[in-house]
């Protein structure tokens, strides 16, 4: 049976007690069908100061928490920063590193994203690495290559190891937020391109058993059936559908039906 993840990105667009709210509404509507479907795992990635009232709602739910980021150094002198660790205590089991906001707006680089995915290996989290290119990198012929040198340099040489995982989101950064999502053939071309990438990083079964690929950038519940009928499609990965906790959970419903075969 396949398995898939389907993962909120709540960026900055809620503060407490919406982020509660939109917590508590999203496990009251995935609470009976996530136990009953345990191939689809649902995350939700709120900001830093909502971690404490989303993990109220969503203990003992089938609904995960993740974190929007963290840094790399496990303690230590660096105002501003959240650890891995506080995010692990917090009640994190994923967390999002590399967006594409954090890229733009911060000066997030993939060596930086390198050493936090280590970070979170070494501490028991799930990174969810974001990767993807511009619209003028896409048109500029440069598509695969950006993708493919951001994978390898953040990857290569961070093999997960035990039984760590990896989740891999492909996001074509000039879709995102604009309603506006890529087909599903061009995201499928994409990932194969990243599980071709990951095959010649990393042993076959290294890379069947612990990497996932998700989709994101304009997903939501019209068209995730689309991209999750594609065999190298393992999930998506929601940001503004997301804020919706219905629209949300019927992406988790699609995931589930698809699961079922
Ligand atoms: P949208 O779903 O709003 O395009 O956002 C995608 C995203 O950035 C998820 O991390």
């Amino acid at each position: 049976m396949r398995r898939f993840f389907v993962i909120a990105n709540w960026k900055m667009q809620v503060e407490a007690e919406e982020a509660r709210e939109l917590a508590r509404e999203t496990v009251r509507l995935w609470a009976a069908q996530g136990a009953a479907n345990p191939a689809v795992t649902v995350a939700v990635c709120p900001p830093f100061a909502s971690l404490d009232e989303v993990r109220e709602e969503i203990s003992g739910t089938p609904v995960s928490m993740g974190g929007q980021d963290c840094f790399w150094e496990s303690r230590g002198a660096y105002t501003g920063e959240v650890s891995v660790m506080s995010l692990k205590d917090a009640g994190c089991r994923f967390c999002l590193v590399g967006h594409s906001e954090r890229r733009e707006y911060l000066g997030e680089t993939d060596g930086m994203v390198r050493k936090k995915v280590r970070a979170l290996l070494d501490t028991g989290l799930i990174p969810v690495v974001c990767i993807g290119e511009t619209r003028e990198e896409r048109e500029s012929g440069r598509r695969d290559a950006v993708v493919i040198g951001q994978l390898k340099a953040i990857l290569e040489g961070n093999r997960p190891i035990g039984s760590q995982e990896v989740i891999v989101a492909y996001e074509p950064r000039w879709v995102i937020g604009t309603g506006q999502a890529v087909s599903p053939e061009d995201a499928a071309s994409m990932h194969q391109l990243i599980y071709d990438t990951l095959e010649g990083m990393f042993p076959s079964d290294t890379v069947e058993r612990q990497f996932s690929v998700i989709y994101g950038g304009s997903a939501d519940a019209e068209n995730i059936g689309g991209f999750l009928r594609m065999p190298v499609i393992d999930g998506c990965l929601v940001g503004k559908a997301a804020l919706s906790a219905k629209g949300f959970v019927r992406m988790a419903e699609a995931a589930a039906d698809i699961a079922k075969g």
